[in-house]
């Protein structure tokens, strides 16, 4: 179900937000109501709580709405963020990025696609800061939906009525982001693994689970079923996803192994050990001569083992290399029976391990595919639609 955060701000237009919502949640969508604290003066919250089913969201700062749902996790649990009626204030501070309540905060923190229909007098309108506002909006991804041109409710004749009801849901739905993955079911692993050594020691990386999460939050957001098993990190995962907390490359193995049937995707964004200690030793290991030697044993391949079963899922591996990138992913997307591999650089100032940011230079079979540096999660979009058409053709 594609989850809509409704912004209302504070104009006469607001009225017919009550007819948007009834509209969206009959088309399916769920709704979540937040209204400028001008708004609540036009209509009150009451008839969204009672249209929407849900309360409505208009402070930010009210721990009883933190604690409910925080605005961080409002931003995360919106597919879509439309604003209706978006007055010129609102326009003005989402423009400039100014965050003073609720609803311009949200519109900084969302990651979705952001749709805004304006609603104001012509004048207003016409007047050129609204007209620069709204071509800064639009040249930063922002979809404008209208407005109408009419008899508006000053009495003025001209362009400023909120588009209707009907027509914003239209809208909405030619636009929003196909849900590519719905009725997938896609299993991700994420983050390092830990390869015991003794009581206090461990082997690790530096992987932060980044990519794998965002991969996670995304193929949700695209419709699919996720199953995340993450080693040891410092993020939380998205709801409504299957999480499994692993440590070791062994328990990641075991892990994947119990979930993999019925998985229609397979990516393999984890940081797998590929070796771990021969023994765990019962005791801290003492300190001894000058030199000391450590046996390590191979462990099992877990991308490719999944790659090898009968009823496989289309599997998707990563490969982190500091040189030779195309080279070495080319020959672990054979070695492994892949069906794609996604490949990055690593060890430089930007991107790879513990990065907000990514690039990728993905590579099937018959073709090759490369996303310049962006933030994790614009990346984990564009891979996972890749793998869709993929998967499709
Ligand atoms: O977690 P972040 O900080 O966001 O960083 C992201 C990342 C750099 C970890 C990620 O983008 C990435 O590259 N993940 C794969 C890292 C890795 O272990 O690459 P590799 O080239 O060593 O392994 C190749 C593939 O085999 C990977 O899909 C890996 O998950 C898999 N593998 C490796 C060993 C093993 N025993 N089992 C496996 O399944």
């Amino acid at each position: 179900m594609t989850r809509i955060l409704l912004g209302i701000c504070g104009g006469i237009a607001a009225y017919k937000s009550a007819e948007l919502v009834r509209l969206l949640t009959k088309r399916g969508y769920d709704v979540r109501v937040v209204m400028t604290e001008a708004a609540t003066q036009f209509i009150s919250p009451l008839t969204f709580q009672a249209l929407s089913a849900h309360p409505v969201h208009t402070q930010l700062l009210n721990t009883e709405q933190e604690n409910a749902m925080g605005h961080i996790n409002l931003a995360r649990w919106a597919d879509i963020f439309l604003v209706a009626p978006a007055t010129a204030n609102s326009l003005a501070k989402f423009s400039y990025g100014l965050a003073d309540d609720l609803l311009s905060t949200l519109y900084l923190a969302v990651t979705c696609p952001v749709f805004m229909a304006p609603a104001m007098n012509q004048a207003m309108w016409y007047k050129a800061a609204t007209q620069e506002n709204i071509q800064r909006l639009t040249e930063h991804g922002i979809s404008i939906i209208g407005p109408d041109q009419g008899i508006q409710a000053c009495g003025d004749t001209g362009p400023g009525r909120m588009s209707e009801p009907e027509a914003i849901v239209q809208y909405i739905d030619k636009h929003k982001t196909p849900e590519l993955l719905q009725g997938k079911k896609v299993l991700i692993t994420a983050g390092p693994t830990r390869e015991q050594l003794d009581p206090v020691r461990y082997i690790t990386n530096r992987s932060s689970g980044k990519m794998g999460y965002a991969l996670a939050e995304q193929a949700q957001k695209m419709g699919a079923s996720v199953t995340l098993i993450s080693g040891p990190v410092a993020l939380s995962a998205p709801r409504e996803i299957n999480l499994v907390l692993v440590e070791s490359a062994a328990e990641m193995y075991t892990a994947v192994m119990q979930h993999i049937s019925a998985q229609d995707i397979m990516i393999a964004a984890a940081a797998v050990a590929d070796y771990t200690p021969a023994h765990i030793h019962t005791e801290k290991i003492k300190k001894q001569n000058t030199q000391t030697e450590l046996k390590l044993v191979k462990t099992k391949d877990i991308v490719a083992s999944v790659a090898r079963l009968d009823s496989r899922p289309f599997t998707v591996g990563f490969a982190a290399e500091t040189q030779n990138l195309e080279q070495y992913a080319q020959d672990k997307l054979v070695r492994k029976n892949l069906d794609m591999i996604a490949a990055n650089q690593v060890g430089q100032s930007e991107g790879g391990f513990d990065s907000e940011v990514n690039a990728l230079q993905v590579y099937w079979q018959k073709g090759q595919q490369t996303f310049a540096m962006t933030d994790k999660t614009q990346l984990a979009t564009q891979l996972l639609t890749l793998i869709a058409q993929r998967l499709h053709a």
